[in-house]
């Protein structure tokens, strides 16, 4: 009895608090659970210090200067995304590659995207965030070019851009002292080079090789895979030491990893999910 009164004095109020509500024309407000949420989402802004973010915007799609100039690619959108979640704010800098650690070390920039494969040599002179992205060297060559596998390359003229992993593994192949390594400041140069001739194949990462050759179907290029290459990682690069801001990253990554919005920017770049993804390119480095 006493349970039924207190319901339909429960029941009576609601409706009571209802019809008042509608009679203001308001709408009930959210109950509290979610409301707190984006209160406590909204709430870290105060003294904005604004992130730079370094990249070397000549590495399409990951990141590359639009027709406005404008900073653009898959890195940029997942650091953005990313930095939303952890409420930070960041601007984009665009930085030549041959310079961009060094801006980092210094303190010119907070952190550097750019499409930057974790190495051990690496992280010894910087910090990484979590891996972020899957990748590999690929070779690009002239449709009727002979050139089979990475070993083909030995006796041959190649063109790198200096400094990456992709330049690591040709002067593996080909020795230090080599005079047949054609190393550019931009990879996009280095693949001009072979179309004009002066080389006669790129090894680069495999996500810009794809891009170039699709983009680019006038150069004639084709691609080469080689399961000899090892599997790389990019991580977002900060100055060694900086565990405040390393943390807020990987709580951004881990957001949107979790949330579903890296899958969204991964499949706008590449057309499917990461996982759908990895298939086709295991598949053709058989
Ligand atoms: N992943 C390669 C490396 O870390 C190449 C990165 C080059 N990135 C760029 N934006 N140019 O060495």
């Amino acid at each position: 009895m006493r349970l039924a009164t207190r319901q339909f004095l429960q029941t009576a109020g609601l409706l009571a608090a209802g019809l008042l509500l509608a009679a203001c024309g308001k709408k009930e407000p959210p109950p509290a659970p979610t409301a707190a949420a984006p209160a406590s989402a909204a709430a870290p802004a105060p003294a904005a210090k604004v992130y730079v973010v370094g990249t070397d915007a000549a590495y399409a799609p990951f990141e590359s200067q639009n027709e406005k100039a404008e900073i653009v690619g898959f890195d940029i959108d997942v650091v953005k995304a990313a930095a939303a979640k952890a409420g930070i704010e960041v601007k984009f800098v665009n930085t030549p590659w041959e310079g961009i650690f060094n801006a980092l070390g210094q303190g010119d920039r907070d952190m550097v995207v750019s499409a930057v494969t974790i190495t051990d040599e690496r992280k010894q002179t910087m910090d990484f965030s979590t891996p972020y992205f899957d990748a590999v060297q690929l070779i690009a060559v002239k449709e009727n070019s002979k050139i089979a596998k990475f070993d083909d390359l030995k006796k041959l003229k190649v063109g790198v851009q200096t400094g990456t992993t992709g330049d690591e593994a040709v002067t593996k192949l080909l020795g230090k002292t080599s005079t047949s390594i054609k190393r550019f400041e931009s990879t996009p140069l280095a693949l001009k080079e072979l179309e004009s001739g002066g080389v006669d194949a790129v090894v680069a990462d495999n996500g810009v090789v794809i891009h170039y050759v699709a983009n680019n179907k006038g150069a004639k290029f084709k691609t080469v895979a080689d399961k000899s290459f090892a599997p790389e990682q990019y991580g977002i690069a900060l100055k060694k030491g900086n565990a405040d801001l390393l943390a807020k990253v990987n709580k951004g990554l881990a957001d949107i990893k979790a949330d579903g919005t890296y899958d969204k920017i991964f499949a706008s770049y590449f057309g499917a999910s990461p996982a759908a993804a990895a298939a086709p390119a295991s598949a053709a480095s058989k």
